[in-house]
């Protein structure tokens, strides 16, 4: 029997989004997955429920029989009292928690001897890039600050000479240039404004610059760099250079959009209400540190606000804002959280009960930092992110693991007689190829075999962190094939060249060219991802 999926309406006041969409609905069921939606769960985010029953997925009326016939609830906004009392003993909940912040309800959901995958704990490493929802939504975030900025401004933010005038382009600075800020970036430079920006982490003045801005350095040594790609609290002094450049900033600009923030800390007030008087009257502020108190002094949360002729949009909802978008992609990446989880499915596919179950990985890094409560056990926090690029400690010996019960999650480690009996098969495959088979073929065969033992061995030891540069240093490699581009066109010409001979050199040297940007451009490549991973 399938796994089912439920995904109830979202309850949160001014929730507007829904944890599954049609086309994602369509991806589950080819996953082998059942779907059940709360009727009217896409409602705010324009999905009507016959879309959802095109797609494959039951529609059922009420909230209750959504959390008591699924076996995993898709959702959004962490749980209220109610659903905690709808979520089944033994069940799985992926959605947002924040645990840290969240105790209480971390004690709660472990009473229930639940599952819970928090989408907030995905660890921000390339390969969990896809089920990242933090980026997802922050992405839609920058994007609608500036489109907020731009209906609460006066004027065109791209400049223009008519014969009715010239209108300057407006100036934007944007604060924090993390997945949301770079987006802000991104699309007021876009429309044209001149934009600047400004971050504490050096590494990202780069960034700033692809998407079209201008980095606003601070006159103080210091890097804003924390653990895991996160921002730290700057020291007194940096803070003091740090406002005098955006007291500066906020006199010549007409829009400041402030996106900075510290994991697990209230937002720094970057902008004081002297700026904001300083600031042009018709100038806008857009704080999308709103929900942890705000980067403005003058910010009130949730409200759009006006101080000394400046309006200061202090909304808590962007992504909300644009609900189908935010929707698609939040879906999205609980569909690829789910492609993870079946991929480490054990080796019955179906429990005791008969049913499929999921197993959580617990080796697997993205796995076990999302997972925040394994059936009751409280598992936050995960231990420390790997992102030294230091070759991995040796594994522990691996432990038998116990049977699975029921259809709960639990870890999986394969069985030996597995094993043995894949070693026999493949020695006793291997053993009648070598019997059987051409000595053309075996000799190709061999270099193919060992070429695939080489490639494994090599992806396997190497931290997943460096996979994307592993990747692109073997595309580099790759490049010796220039070897028989320039076998071919080696031969000196002589006078009697026939024409196809000609054909060959020609393609010959097209190839060594082309080999050749393959080549140094992607060492060029590694070499600046591999920079990324060094502290000095
Ligand atoms: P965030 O929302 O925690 O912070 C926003 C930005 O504000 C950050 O860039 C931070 O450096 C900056 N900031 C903090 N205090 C500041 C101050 N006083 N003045 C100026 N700027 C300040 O950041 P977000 O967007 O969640 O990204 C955090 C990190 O995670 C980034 O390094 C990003 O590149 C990385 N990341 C990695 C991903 C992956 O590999 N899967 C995916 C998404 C993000």
């Amino acid at each position: 029997m399938p796994l089912i999926i439920g995904v109830p309406r979202e309850t949160f006041s001014g929730e507007t989004r829904v944890a599954t969409v049609p086309e994602v609905v369509q991806k589950l069921k080819k996953q082998g997955y059942q779907v059940v939606v709360e009727a009217g769960a896409g409602a705010l985010a324009n999905i009507g429920d016959d879309g959802y029953r095109e797609a494959g997925a039951e529609v059922l009326a009420s909230a209750r029989e959504v959390w008591s016939k699924a076996d995993i609830i898709f959702k959004l906004r962490r749980p209220d009292a109610d659903e905690i009392n709808l979520l089944k003993d033994g069940g799985t909940l992926v959605s947002y928690i924040w645990p840290a912040q969240n105790p209480q309800l971390m004690e709660q959901l472990a009473a229930k001897k639940v599952t819970v995958l928090a989408m907030d704990s995905v660890p921000r490493i390339s390969r969990a890039q896809k089920m990242d929802a933090l980026s997802s939504q922050a992405n839609i975030a920058g994007y609608r600050a500036v489109i907020e900025a731009a209906n609460a401004f006066g004027r065109f933010f791209t400049g223009q000479i008519t014969a009715a005038g010239k209108v300057p382009p407006a100036k934007v600075f944007v604060i924090g240039a993390g997945v949301a800020g770079l987006a802000a970036i991104g699309t007021a430079a876009n429309l044209g404004a001149i934009v600047r920006a400004n971050d504490t982490r050096k590494e990202v003045a780069d960034q700033i610059v692809s998407m079209g801005g201008e980095f606003v350095p601070v006159n103080y040594e210091e890097d804003g760099a924390g653990t895991g790609g996160y921002a730290k609290v700057m020291s007194e002094g940096f803070q003091q250079a740090q406002r005098e450049t955006f007291a500066q900033q906020a006199k010549e600009v007409d829009i400041i959009i402030t996106t900075a923030l510290i994991p697990g800390k209230p937002a720094p007030k970057l902008i004081t209400a002297d700026m904001v008087k300083s600031m042009k009257p018709g100038s806008v502020i857009v704080d999308l540190a709103a929900e942890q108190g705000g980067n403005c002094e003058l910010t009130v949360p949730g409200e759009v606000a006006v101080a000394h002729g400046v309006t200061i949009v202090g909304y808590k909802d962007l992504p909300c804002r644009l609900a189908k978008t935010a929707s698609t992609l939040y879906a999205t990446n609980l569909f690829r959280l789910s492609e993870d989880l079946i991929k480490t499915k054990s080796v019955e596919p179906e429990s005791d009960a008969g049913k499929a179950a999921i197993h959580l990985n617990m080796e697997d890094e993205v796995v076990r930092c999302t997972t925040v409560i394994n059936q009751g056990e409280v598992t936050w926090p995960p231990p420390p992110p790997k992102l030294s690029a230091a070759p991995a400690a040796a594994p522990k010996a691996a432990v038998p693991a116990p049977a699975a019960h029921g259809h709960g999650p639990s870890t999986s480690v394969s069985s030996p007689t597995r094993v043995a009996v894949m070693f026999a098969v493949a020695a006793a495959l291997f053993g009648l190829i070598g019997y059987g088979a051409p000595s053309d073929f075996l000799g190709h065969f061999t270099v193919f075999v060992l070429g695939c033992f080489i490639g494994y061995m090599v992806v396997w030891n190497v931290t997943p962190a460096l996979h994307t540069p592993l990747m692109s240093v073997t595309n580099a490699i790759s490049s010796i094939i220039v070897i028989g581009a320039l076998i071919q066109v080696a031969p000196p010409l002589s006078a009697d060249i026939t024409r196809p001979e000609m054909l060959i050199k020609g393609m010959a040297a097209v190839a060594i060219a082309l080999t050749a940007i393959n080549m140094f451009g992607g060492f060029a490549v590694t070499r600046r991802m591999l920079e990324m991973f060094r502290k000095n």
